[in-house]
């Protein structure tokens, strides 16, 4: 045998030895199925794109197999016969070993396909989760529940707001600074987003007139830059009382009375004198801490109270304004923050975590 007859020759063991050795990690979908068993969906497809990429490279038009089968024609007569029974054979065992890969791994996809689409009728069904109250719905809800049963109404106000309603009829004087664009949003026509549930003192005694008692809760808008204790968007809720012979003791009873049921009867209020533009005079409330009755803790800063909002009586000119006779009528008006208040009640170090709306965190409190 000459040299340019064992080439050939050498030519086919060497792409049936490529082959196998590339066939090694699909060997086991040739022979035990069980064992593969186990193999998800999309890597048992993946499987099948790598093979038929193996077929293609190893019988193809141009693998090494067919570039042999062009020398047969080539090869001494007397070798002719022996090498086409090798590149024959060859081919067989190559194309035996693809075929029952492809179809025992064809067989395996199958049988995932089937088993996902499968459903056991005598498993229980599922059931859909219960959602719950969000804990600022919870706690605005217990704010209200107390007012109307002291007789007050529930108004809903706007959070887009006129200058007039913002600021105007509240008393507030053309260059405060809150009716800057620093602490306020505006949008493009110029009406800004309520900055205080105040203004729905104006709308309410618009609406109905005198006497009131009324409390409105709701959204409110500044430009806080977040932090664990600001967020640009809150919740407060507002209280207005107007009547004949309202006095200040009214204001200080209403409140007191109302911090007794919502943290419980031992609850003690005090009144420190404040300022605001749309009451004269002003105080801002605490009351002891809920949790260490005043003895001081990490929630009271160790202070035994809690800051919680602001208050007063009304101003003449805010009565005034909407055409009431502050000879005739007075009133008290307090403003808090609920969220604020929610963040105390459950031990929130963050209060931006009740606006991720991440569920996780939310379901902790029912
Ligand atoms: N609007 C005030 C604020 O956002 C809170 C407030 C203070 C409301 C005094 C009132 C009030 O009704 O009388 O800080």
């Amino acid at each position: 045998m000459s040299e340019t007859q064992h080439a050939p020759a050498q030519q086919v063991e060497a792409a049936r030895k490529a082959f196998e050795q590339e066939f090694e990690r699909f060997a086991r979908f040739a022979s035990d199925l069980d064992s593969s068993a186990s193999l998800p969906l999309e890597e048992a497809l993946a499987e099948q794109r790598a093979l038929a990429d193996l077929r293609n490279r190893h019988l193809g038009k141009k693998s090494a197999l067919a570039a042999a089968k062009k020398l047969i024609g080539r090869v001494a007569a007397d070798e002719r016969a022996a090498f086409g029974q090798l590149v024959q054979s060859t081919e067989a065992s190559i194309v035996q070993a693809l075929e029952q890969a492809e179809q025992n791994l064809k067989q395996l996809i199958e049988q995932q396909r089937t088993a996902r689409e499968s459903i056991d009728v005598t498993l229980p069904g599922r059931r859909p989760p219960y959602g719950h109250r969000h804990p600022i719905t919870i706690v605005r809800e217990r704010i209200e529940d107390i007012f109307v049963s002291l007789g007050y109404v529930i108004e809903d106000g706007r959070e887009i707001e006129t200058d007039f309603y913002n600021f105007t009829a509240l008393n507030i004087p053309e260059n405060h600074p809150a009716r800057g664009e620093a602490d306020t949003f505006y949008t493009t026509e110029g009406l800004a987003l309520r900055s205080q549930t105040s203004t729905v003192q104006i709308h309410a005694m618009q609406r109905r007139g005198v006497p009131i008692r009324m409390i409105a809760p709701g959204r409110v808008f500044r430009r806080d830059t977040p932090d664990p204790t600001h967020n640009p968007m809150f919740y407060q809720v507002e209280g207005l009382c107007v009547d004949r012979g309202i006095t200040m003791a009214h204001l200080k009873g209403t409140v007191t009375e109302f911090l007794r049921r919502m943290f419980g009867a031992d609850t003690v209020t005090r009144f420190r004198p404040s300022y605001f533009p749309f009451t004269e005079p002003s105080a801002e409330f605490d009351f002891s801490c809920f949790k260490c009755k005043g003895s001081g803790c990490r929630i009271c800063k160790n202070s035994g109270w809690i800051e919680l909002g602001g208050s007063g009586m009304v101003h003449p000119n805010v009565l005034r304004a909407l055409g009431v006779d502050p000879e005739v009528y007075s009133g008290f008006a307090f403003g808090l923050g609920i969220d604020r208040m929610c963040a105390l009640m459950y031990e929130l170090d963050d209060i931006r975590l009740l606006f991720e709306n991440d569920v996780r965190f939310l379901e902790q409190f029912e």
